[in-house]
């Protein structure tokens, strides 16, 4: 008796997958008609035929595809709220609870992983933790901290009046502001203390941030390059918010694995982030819904003016970078607009001169290299993660059928299923 289910419970779950047509991450176009065995929470072998009586489920109509990475978000911000962020209404947890809502949001929409670059400390370590444990559905997250700031900077708390004492929480714990090689050193140690998977630093001027410029540079190259080779000798990737021309190149130059938004690139930059393989992450679908939203959401009139200087040149930038060969990675900045919404951006990217296939390899297997996650992330694969996702139309004639992903499976469980004849059958549930 005990044998047997000892026997039972090392027993591994074998189920297998029908695909119509397979997208891999590993070319530019569809395999037909593919069986994917999955043995418990990975693929387990790609091809060959299903033995009788097996578990199967049927994406024989549709096309199957990785799970989507998206390389830049903040999973506790709010798009729809913008004020009280900014005016401290609410306590520092509401973050942590926006969070939980969001992360579902995502995983829903089929990005079973992103890289949270940003949030509360150390919010995005614990966030992974939990939905890892499985206590709440959510993507694989990559956590980096807060991001870090020059006094003054992008991510600083900027412009209150001086009799008026502000903090980050945790009160007079610092784990955002550093001046200078030393205090760099000691943030991204902390950072590491903290179980962070990445740093990320402001090394420009941002839109969303009060009294600076997103040209202007913050850090120096000093202290980029200080910071950049701190991280990599803690094995962390490290990523740039800079929009600024000269913070771009500086960064590149200082080994930064990748350059968030990049806004203000110039031809010295795409040769350098060329020629160093340094990843452009640029968020270029926001623009939309920032000026869409200026009003309802009362976007504070200093930040709607950065945007309107530079959301176009941040997409002609984009384009040519990516013609010229930069390496590109999906990111979204969702936050700043509503999370569940990322797969917007693929029709920019398309619009801008990235085939589809592309644009889908940008969220899956580039994105994977990003994140140092290829042997587990972004590739249909003998190995990775059974993390799959299927729709009906073909994205790669049409890249807005991924904007509606009606079937998402996350490490072998089936996290959401309006598509095959199981979701339509009486008494089943459509998602859990
Ligand atoms: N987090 C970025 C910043 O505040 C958002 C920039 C959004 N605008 C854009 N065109 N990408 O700087």
């Amino acid at each position: 008796m005990i044998l047997l289910a000892l026997l039972l419970a090392a027993a591994p779950h074998v189920f297998y997958v029908k695909a119509g047509r397979l997208f891999d991450g590993l070319s530019e176009s569809y395999r037909q008609n593919v069986t994917l065995k999955i043995e418990n929470d990975r693929i387990a072998a790609v091809g060959g035929s299903i033995p009788p009586g097996a578990q199967v489920i049927d994406l024989s109509q549709a096309t199957v595809l990785p799970g989507l990475i998206d390389c830049h978000v903040h999973l506790e911000s709010r798009a729809d709220h913008f004020e009280d962020i900014w005016t401290f209404k609410t306590s520092p947890l509401a973050p942590a609870m926006t969070a939980v809502v969001h992360a579902r949001r995502t995983l829903e929409a089929g990005f079973t992983t992103v890289r949270d670059v940003g949030s509360e400390p150390f919010l995005a370590a614990d966030l992974r933790d939990l939905i890892d444990e499985g206590y709440f559905p959510g993507p694989r997250v990559v956590a980096s901290g807060p991001c870090i700031s020059i006094t003054g900077g992008h991510c600083d708390l900027n412009r209150y009046p001086p009799n008026v004492r502000v903090d980050f929480y945790p009160l007079e714990r610092n784990f955002t502001v550093a001046d200078g090689a030393d205090q760099l050193r000691h943030l991204i140690r902390s950072h590491v203390q903290h179980g962070v998977d990445l740093i990320k630093v402001a090394a420009s001027g941002g839109v969303f941030s009060r009294g600076d410029v997103p040209g202007a540079p913050q850090f120096t190259y000093e202290e980029l390059r200080v910071a950049a080779e701190e991280a990599h000798r803690l094995g962390r990737r490290i990523a740039a918010h800079a929009h600024g021309t000269q913070s771009i190149k500086d960064a590149t130059r200082a080994g930064f694995d990748s350059i968030e938004h990049g806004t203000l690139i110039d031809d010295e930059g795409i040769r350098l982030m060329k020629e160093r393989g340094t990843f452009l992450v640029g968020d270029i679908y926001n623009d939309d819904y920032i000026l869409a939203h200026a009003d309802d959401l009362h976007i504070p009139r200093e930040y709607v003016d950065k945007e309107r200087a530079i959301g176009q040149t941040q997409r002609d930038n984009w384009a040519k970078a990516v013609k010229a060969g930069v390496r590109v990675a999906f990111g979204t900045d969702a936050g700043i607009y509503p999370h569940g919404d990322n797969a917007r951006q693929f029709s920019w990217m398309v619009r801008l001169g990235l085939p589809p296939a592309r644009a889908i390899l940008a969220a899956t297997a580039w994105a994977a290299e990003l994140l140092d996650r290829q042997k587990d992330v972004g590739t249909v694969q003998a190995g990775r993660y059974a993390d799959l996702i299927a729709v009906p139309g073909d994205p790669l004639r049409d890249v807005r059928v991924l904007e509606r992903v009606p079937f998402v499976m996350k490490g072998g469980a089936v996290i959401k299923d309006e598509l095959t004849s199981a979701a339509a059958a009486p008494g089943s549930s459509s998602s859990k």
